[in-house]
C-alpha cells in the first residue's frame, strides 16, 4: 500500500504526462495579421492564373482589409477582384506569417472561405524553406467543384503514413514523399474529409468553423469544428487537445521522424486559380461545362467570384515548452500595418456587410 501522499504524487505525475500544456505564443487576430504576414508578389510557383498582390495594392482596391460578416465583428478578409477581364491573372492575396514555428497548436477560427467556386484553388497551409526538405502542411485546400477537404503532407523522401481508424478521414495515398514512384506527382500523403462541412460551399452556408493542427516530434493531427460545436476550452483559449476533443479528421504518423522532415514552418493563406491543379483537372470536374479551359473560364467571368474570399475570425498558435518547440522571427516582422478598414466590393450573400471605419 502506498501512503495517500505517494497515490497524490504519482496521479499529478501522470497527470503531467499525459495531458499537453499548451500556452499562446502569437496571437494573429484583427490588426496583428497584418502585422505578422507579408505579401507574396511573384509568379504563382503553382502556374495558376493569378496576380498576387501587394499590400499597398491590396488595400488599396478592397482586396485586403476587414469584413463584418456574420457574427464577426472585424473579420480579417483576402479576396480576389471580382470586376476585371483578366486574361494574364485575376488579382488575389497570398501571405505568409513572418514567424516560423518548430511544432505546436495552430488554431484558425474562419468564417468563410474561398472554396468550392469553379476555378478556385484556395489554401491555408505551413510550409518551410528548401521545399520540400522542411516539410509542407495542408491544412485547408481544395479546387473548383470540390465538397469535402483534402489535408496533406509533401516531403521529402521516407515519409510514409500508417492508415487507420483512428482519424475520421479517407487515407488516400500515403507516401508523402513528393516523388513517390506510384503515385501522381507530388500528390503527397492525403486525407479525404468526408463531412461536407469542412470545405467551400457547405462550410460557409454553416458560418464556417475552427480548423485546429497539432504538431509535434510524434504525429500532425487536425481537427475541424462546426461553428456551434467549438470544445469550450477553444472558446476559452485554454486549449488542451487530448481532454475532449475526440476523434481527429486526420492523423498523420509512422515510422520516420517528424522532426527529420518538417522544420521551421510558416503559415500562408492563398488563393490562386487553374494551374497545376485546379486547371490540370478541370475537365475531369462539373466545370468542364463552363468553358473550354479553366484559364477561360477564370480570366473572363470576373462576376463569378464575389463568394471567393477568406474572413478569419482569429487565429493563433500555441506551443508546449516540454515538446521542443521554437518560434523564430524572420526579416521584416512587424514592418506592415495600417490595412484599410473597409467594405470589401462585392454582394456576400449570407452576410450582414456593415461599413467599419473610414
Ligand atoms: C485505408 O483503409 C481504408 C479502409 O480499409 C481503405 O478504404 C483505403 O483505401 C486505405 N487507404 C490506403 C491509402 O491504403
Ligand atoms: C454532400 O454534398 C453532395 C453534393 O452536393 C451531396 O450529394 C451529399 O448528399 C452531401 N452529403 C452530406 C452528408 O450532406
Ligand atoms: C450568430 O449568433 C447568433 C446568436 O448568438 C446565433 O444564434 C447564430 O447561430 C450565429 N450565426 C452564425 C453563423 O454564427
Ligand atoms: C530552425 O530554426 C532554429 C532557430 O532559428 C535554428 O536553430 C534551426 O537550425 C532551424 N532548423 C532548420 C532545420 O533549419
Ligand atoms: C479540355 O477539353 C477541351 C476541349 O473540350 C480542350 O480544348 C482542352 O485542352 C482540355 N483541357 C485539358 C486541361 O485537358
Ligand atoms: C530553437 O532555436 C534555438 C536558437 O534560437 C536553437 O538553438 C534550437 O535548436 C531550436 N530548437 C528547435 C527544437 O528547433
Ligand atoms: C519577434 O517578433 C515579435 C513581434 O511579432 C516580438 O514581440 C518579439 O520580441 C520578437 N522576438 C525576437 C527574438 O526578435
Ligand atoms: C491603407 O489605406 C488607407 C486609406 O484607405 C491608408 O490610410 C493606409 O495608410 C493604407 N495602408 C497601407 C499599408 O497602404
Amino acid at each position: 500500500m502506498l501512503p495517500t501522499h505517494c497515490l497524490l504524487l504519482l496521479v499529478s505525475a501522470l497527470f503531467q504526462t499525459t495531458f499537453a500544456t499548451y500556452h499562446l505564443v502569437q496571437d494573429y487576430t484583427g490588426d496583428a495579421f497584418w502585422q505578422g504576414f507579408e505579401f507574396f508578389t511573384e509568379a504563382d510557383p503553382t502556374d495558376g492564373l493569378v496576380q498576387f498582390q501587394s499590400l499597398e495594392q491590396a488595400n488599396a482596391t478592397g482586396l485586403a482589409g476587414f469584413i463584418e460578416y456574420w457574427n464577426s465583428s472585424m473579420a480579417v478578409y483576402m479576396g480576389v477582384d471580382t470586376e476585371k477581364v483578366a486574361p494574364e491573372g485575376r488579382a488575389s492575396i497570398r501571405v505568409s506569417s513572418s514567424q516560423t514555428f518548430q511544432h505546436g497548436l495552430v488554431i484558425a477560427d474562419i468564417a468563410h472561405m474561398p472554396g468550392g467556386v469553379c476555378g478556385s484553388w484556395p489554401a491555408f497551409w505551413m510550409v518551410g524553406e528548401n521545399w520540400p526538405n522542411n516539410g509542407e502542411i495542408d491544412i485547408v485546400e481544395g479546387v473548383n467543384d470540390q465538397i469535402t477537404n483534402s489535408m496533406t503532407l509533401h516531403t521529402n523522401e521516407g515519409v510514409v503514413v500508417n492508415n487507420g481508424t483512428d482519424f475520421s478521414g479517407d487515407l488516400f495515398t500515403a507516401n508523402c514523399d513528393i516523388s513517390a514512384p506510384d503515385q501522381a506527382a507530388n500528390a503527397g500523403c492525403s486525407i479525404a474529409d468526408n463531412s461536407n462541412l469542412t470545405f467551400g460551399t457547405e462550410f460557409n452556408a454553416a458560418g464556417g468553423g475552427v480548423y485546429a493542427t497539432e504538431w509535434t516530434s510524434e504525429s500532425i493531427k487536425i481537427w475541424f469544428f462546426p461553428r456551434g460545436s467549438f470544445p469550450d476550452d477553444i472558446a476559452s483559449s485554454s486549449p488542451d487537445p487530448d481532454v475532449n476533443w475526440g476523434t481527429p479528421n486526420s492523423i498523420f504518423q509512422g515510422s520516420f521522424d517528424m522532426d527529420d522532415h518538417f522544420n521551421n514552418l510558416s503559415i500562408i493563406f492563398d488563393t490562386t486559380f487553374c494551374g497545376q491543379w485546379a486547371g490540370a483537372i478541370w475537365n475531369t470536374t462539373s466545370c468542364a461545362s463552363l468553358a473550354p479551359t479553366c484559364e477561360d473560364y477564370v480570366a473572363n467571368n470576373p462576376q463569378d467570384f464575389t463568394d471567393v474570399f477568406w474572413a478569419i475570425n482569429t487565429l493563433q498558435v500555441f506551443q508546449d515548452n516540454g515538446q521542443g518547440s521554437n518560434v523564430t522571427n524572420t526579416t521584416g516582422a512587424g514592418v506592415t500595418a495600417n490595412v484599410r478598414r473597409s467594405q470589401p466590393a462585392g454582394p456576400r450573400s449570407g452576410s450582414q456587410v456593415l461599413p467599419l471605419y473610414s
